[in-house]
């Protein structure tokens, strides 16, 4: 169907009838009115309870809010929250999923993400003994339930409501902590951003079949389904991944790498003082060069300089871009900025293949209050992103952006063995950027220490709504 929206997604499947089958959120956002979010970090207290609990979350008797299939609109049909459930490999486990069903997931999922901490740069300040809200007990952690609504009070409902599932004996929170965030808004722009001051959600994978290639054009051909769901072709030629069996649980579902990360916003906006400083190079410049983009979400490789990120019109396309062409040395956009490494798009890299293969959805919003340092009561005030990382393989697609390239810059021997300036785990000692500039010596920035600090995180399994059911059903 070359990209039609509606058509066949895969095979014989059609768009709609997939929709009916899966959580929201995963092939399309729920979109920005749903702007406060909870996840809660559960522990199973009763199998049979929750197993229950479950149950009446698909197939709901109207007194449990039920998960939210990609299928409804929610906007549109006025819905003030949306429910999603996420099962770490312990957690299947609790709810009574057989050993013979288990034995079918994929090996990091299997040891989960506190067991692959050092391969994610989750060292010293960000390793799991450092973490927050019981996350590191891998044991308790059982289920990751999201609820996004417009407001807080929607969501704190919806909450309260899923507690009360199975008359409460269901599952307990594992801590006092809570995972709140909340879009953030830059008071002057009013544009959604992080906490470093960047505009937020421009680039993701639009898919075949799904989304409309004219609505945002992006010199990227539309991804494969199989890029975040089990069951279909992969972004790699002839690779599918393996489904956790029986096929009812596995088809349709995806994993999530659901990410506490903690932002140092003073250490960021004081490195860029400091070179500023050093060099005399304009702060928004130095932003621009260590993620790729201006901190409008204008990229460097359509607006190199300040004046024509300024004069960018607002029509134009924040992704209508590619480095193979007109910038193989990082000279506008750097190869180690974090946009470039985290999507080396067409570009020459030494896993040709891998250039689009390790794609994945990115949902996060921020927590935390914004950073105003005149602001004495909110100033040191935690805060950061909660990022969910869907995809179809966390092998293949997170950890592998996260360790070969966020980390080790594999990707191309000019960056290899330096860390992403913005979320690497990076250490004043060892740290290097290099700002390539046209005829003359690379300005090589050193000494600055890591922004992003791993405060928790599980890796979980988002079912399909039949898979759902189906674990409902069980009776271990
Ligand atoms: C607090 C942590 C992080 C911050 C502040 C951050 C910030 C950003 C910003 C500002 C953008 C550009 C805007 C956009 O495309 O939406 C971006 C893009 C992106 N980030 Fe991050 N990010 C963080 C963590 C991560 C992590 C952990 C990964 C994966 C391991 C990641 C992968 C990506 C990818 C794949 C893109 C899109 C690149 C493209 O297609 O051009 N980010 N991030």
């Amino acid at each position: 169907m070359g990209g039609a929206v509606g058509g066949a997604v895969g095979g014989a499947v059609s768009l709609p009838w997939l929709m009916r089958e899966l959580q929201g959120n995963i092939l399309r956002a729920y979109g920005e009115r749903y702007r406060v979010v909870r996840h809660l970090v559960l522990t199973v207290d009763d199998a049979a309870a929750a197993r229950l609990a479950l149950g009446l979350m698909v197939d709901g008797d109207r007194s449990t809010p039920d998960v939210t299939s990609a299928e409804r609109p929610p906007r549109e049909a006025g819905y003030r929250w949306c429910l999603n459930v996420g099962f770490t490999f312990a957690g299947l486990a609790a709810v009574g999923v057989p050993a013979s069903s288990l034995d079918t997931f994929p090996p990091e999922f299997t040891k989960g993400m506190v067991a692959r901490a050092a391969r994610l740069g989750d060292v010293g300040d960000s390793a799991p003994g450092r973490w927050v809200g019981g996350l590191a007990d891998t044991q308790r952690v059982h289920l990751v339930v999201t609820v996004h609504g417009w407001t807080r009070a929607d969501v704190d409902q919806i909450c309260e409501e899923v507690m009360a599932a199975a008359r409460g004996r269901a599952f307990s929170p594992i801590s006092d902590d809570v995972f709140d965030g909340e879009v953030l808004y830059d008071p002057v722009t009013g544009r959604r951003i992080v906490h470093f001051g960047y505009a937020d959600g421009i680039s993701q994978p639009r898919f075949l079949g799904v989304h409309d290639p004219s609505a945002a054009p992006d010199q990227l051909p539309l991804a494969p389904v199989g890029v975040v769901l089990l069951g279909y072709p992969s972004a790699i030629p002839s690779v599918n991944w393996n489904v956790p069996q029986p096929d009812v649980l596995g088809r349709n579902g995806t994993f999530n790498a659901f990410r506490v990360l903690g932002q140092d916003v003073a250490g960021f906006d004081d490195f860029l003082a400091r070179v500023e400083g050093d060099h005399g190079v304009d702060r928004e410049l130095t932003a621009a060069k260590l993620c790729g983009r201006w901190r409008s979400g204008v990229p460097l490789s359509l607006a190199p300089t300040a004046a024509e990120a300024e004069a960018f019109h607002e029509d134009r396309h924040l992704n209508e871009f590619d480095y193979v062409d007109g910038d193989p040395d990082g000279v506008v956009c750097p190869i180690g900025a974090h946009i470039r490494r985290t999507n080396p798009r067409g570009a020459h890299i030494v896993q040709r293949s891998s250039n689009r293969s390790r794609a994945l959805i990115r949902r996060g919003i921020p927590y935390g209050p914004r950073w105003d340092p005149d602001d004495a009561a909110t100033r040191d005030a935690p805060r950061g992103l909660l990022g969910n990382f869907f995809c179809a393989s966390l092998a293949a697609q997170f950890e592998a952006m996260q360790y070969d390239w966020v980390n080790l810059g594999f990707q191309d021997p000019r960056i290899t063995g330096t860390n992403d300036p913005m979320i690497g785990a990076n250490d004043p000692a060892t740290s290097t950027f290099s700002w390539p500039r046209q005829g003359t010596e690379p300005l090589v920035l050193r000494g600055f220490k890591r922004f992003v600090v791993t405060r928790g995180g599980a890796y979980t399994f988002l079912p399909s709504l039949p898979a759902l059911r189906w674990i409902a059903g069980q009776t271990g």
